[in-house]
């Protein structure tokens, strides 16, 4: 018997390992806020990630360096009220898990005690390893992503595709092997070769998340603004939009406002009345 949307059991860690192990491609979009949350879990998706590129199309920033773990947790907490099904994974922001261990597991501790997260994100390799190990230890999910990881720009001097020379590959391929070893549950591979992204997929036995990566990957994820064609100032090559919602919303305020002006809204009926003998009752009240 198949599946129904209303008949959905909540998305774990574990249900990841067995699409993977069955051959199902996992389904991962980015949300921000209870309204954004609500649709993507009502769509049927299998995890909501609150990512931290809410700085960039939510919040306007350049990159995603100013986010803070007080933004992150203002805007998972709202997105985790609309979520009823999805895992809930939330995004560690820049500086909240590379200073200290300790300071990475506490970091970590609060998206699932204050936000009502179900598992955390944190970008880096090799070099994670440990962070990663003590967070899962203390029994925190650790989604993995490595590539072109945004939190390290300025590092790669811009928004560059990653592991394009046969070296930057293996150390990729490497890489994916340590996190998977470290103890997390999947990784995401953002922009990099799709050849390379199924070549990893198929050597990991935990579930690879592609963004820019190819079909090769066991999943995908895309952040919601860019596929709504509600962010205009950055596309990557990478994104596909669905929908034009940018064009959708600047008509439908451009209409609000010409009405406004011409005082066409509002409309009778959108307007509360009395009735005339309440009318008439006021009247006589204020000329006493
Ligand atoms: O911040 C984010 O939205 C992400 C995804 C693009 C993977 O890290």
């Amino acid at each position: 018997m198949s599946t129904t949307l209303t008949d959905r059991k909540k998305t774990s860690v574990l249900t990841f390992r067995q699409k993977k192990q069955r051959g199902e491609p996992i389904s991962v979009m980015t949300a921000y806020d209870y309204p954004t949350g609500r649709l993507v879990d009502q769509a049927g998706l299998d995890a909501v990630l609150v990512g931290d590129s809410l700085g960039m199309v939510v919040l306007g920033y350049p990159n995603t360096l100013p986010v803070t773990m007080e933004a992150m947790i203002h805007h998972c907490r709202a997105v985790a009220r609309g979520v009823k099904t999805a895992l809930l994974i939330g995004d560690m922001p820049f500086l909240s898990y590379q200073i200290s261990i300790p300071e990475a597991v506490r970091n970590a501790g609060r998206f699932l005690q204050e936000a009502g997260m179900d598992a955390v994100k944190l970008e880096g390799g090799r070099e994670r390893a440990e962070t990663i190990r003590a967070i899962v230890q203390t029994g925190i999910p650790v989604m993995g992503h490595i590539g072109l990881t945004p939190q390290s720009v300025h590092q790669f001097g811009g928004f560059k595709p990653q592991g394009r020379l046969a070296d930057t590959a293996l150390k990729l391929l490497e890489d994916a092997q340590i996190l998977e070893e470290a103890g997390c549950f999947s990784i995401v591979l953002e922009s990099i070769p799709a050849r390379l992204a199924k070549f990893v997929s198929e050597r990991i036995h935990i579930p690879t998340i592609g963004i820019g990566a190819g079909v090769g990957c066991d999943g995908q994820v895309l952040v919601l603004h860019d596929l709504l064609g509600m962010f205009e100032e950055f596309k990557p090559k990478f994104v596909k939009q669905y929908v034009n919602l940018h064009e959708v919303i600047l008509q439908a305020l451009t209409s609000y406002r010409e009405e406004v002006e011409s005082r066409s809204f509002p409309g009778p009926e959108h307007c509360v009345d009395m009735s005339d003998e309440e009318w008439q009752k006021f009247l006589e009240q204020v000329k006493e």
